[in-house]
């Protein structure tokens, strides 16, 4: 069901035009808007393997199989919430692609931060939170972010960094799977959100992060995802393992963006020293 109509392009490019004199960001140089897809991430990761620009942004109105971290689907009916992923070809190390989706996610929050009336958070790696009151109440996923890199040699080809952002969703427009644990603009507000300016106050972060992070590092970035990240220190998690999950404490985040975990006193070949974890080993945080 389409809310508010489709996408407004010529808006959305007009939007992210620099004001005369400023060095252009270079997200949203090119737009290509589809009414419907399986996936912007796959369109763009094969865009990207055909030699698209950097900057290429590619949205949809719905996706058909639109993916989230981990093999799960992202339920993205027509015209409801932004599917949206970005080209970029940062000259940087393949071990640092992660960060890239701490930046998206820390430019999400500050984009969606300025809409909504509720704080906004992450949870690591890049889960965006609303803070819900009311009958819900609690800190509820609005969007989402999947982050892809293609790499060579020791440094990154091109990544792909696709956004989902529930925009306009009613309760009833959630899977029952995920409706305790999501939430949307328009249930925040109280009223149907303009998507093309969504979409223009998250890529126009995007880019200012993007270029930020390529002038001075990603120092700012990692500043920045730890003052809005909510389980960095002193949660406590289950992680898998072999030959069996283990448990422990979180403890911040590395310089490339795997949080640190102190294992609990007991589990054998530590001595109490962090361990760095990857997003497909944390199996659950408590509280979360
Ligand atoms: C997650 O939280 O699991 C990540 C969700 C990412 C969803 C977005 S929607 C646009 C882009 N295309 C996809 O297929 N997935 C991402």
């Amino acid at each position: 069901m389409m809310r508010g109509g489709p996408l407004d392009v010529d808006r959305l490019r007009e939007a992210l035009r620099p004001p005369p004199g400023e060095t252009p960001a270079c997200i949203g140089t090119r737009l290509e808007h589809h009414t419907s897809l399986l996936s912007t991430n796959d369109h763009a990761r094969a865009l990207a393997a055909s030699g698209a620009p950097e900057g290429t942004v590619v949205l949809a109105e719905e996706q058909t199989r639109g993916r989230g971290r981990g093999d799960r689907t992202w339920h993205s009916p027509a015209g409801l919430g932004l599917y949206l992923t970005a080209i970029l070809r940062p000259p940087s190390p393949a071990a640092e692609a992660p960060l890239f989706g701490l930046l998206a996610a820390v430019a999400a929050a500050e984009a969606l931060g300025r809409l909504a009336p509720a704080p906004v958070a992450l949870h690591w790696p890049n889960d965006v939170m609303l803070q819900a009151t009311g009958s819900g109440a609690g800190w509820r996923k609005v969007a989402g972010i999947l982050t892809e890199a293609r790499t060579s040699a020791d440094s990154i080809r091109d990544l792909v960094i696709g956004i989902g952002v529930n925009v306009n969703q009613e309760g009833q427009d959630f899977p029952p799977s995920i409706a305790a644990r999501a939430t949307s603009l328009r249930l925040a507000l109280g009223r149907s959100l303009d998507r093309t300016e969504v979409a223009a106050k998250i890529l126009k972060a995007l880019g200012s992060w993007y270029t930020l992070c390529l002038r001075e590092g990603t120092g700012p970035v990692l500043g920045a995802y730890r003052g809005v990240a909510l389980d960095l220190e002193g949660r406590r998690v289950r992680v898998a393992g072999s030959p069996e999950p283990w448990t422990g404490t979180t403890a911040g985040i590395t310089q490339d963006g795997a949080l640190r975990v102190i294992p609990d006193v007991g589990r054998p070949g530590t001595r109490g020293e962090a361990v760095a974890i990857r997003y497909g080993e944390l199996l659950s945080v408590e509280g979360a």
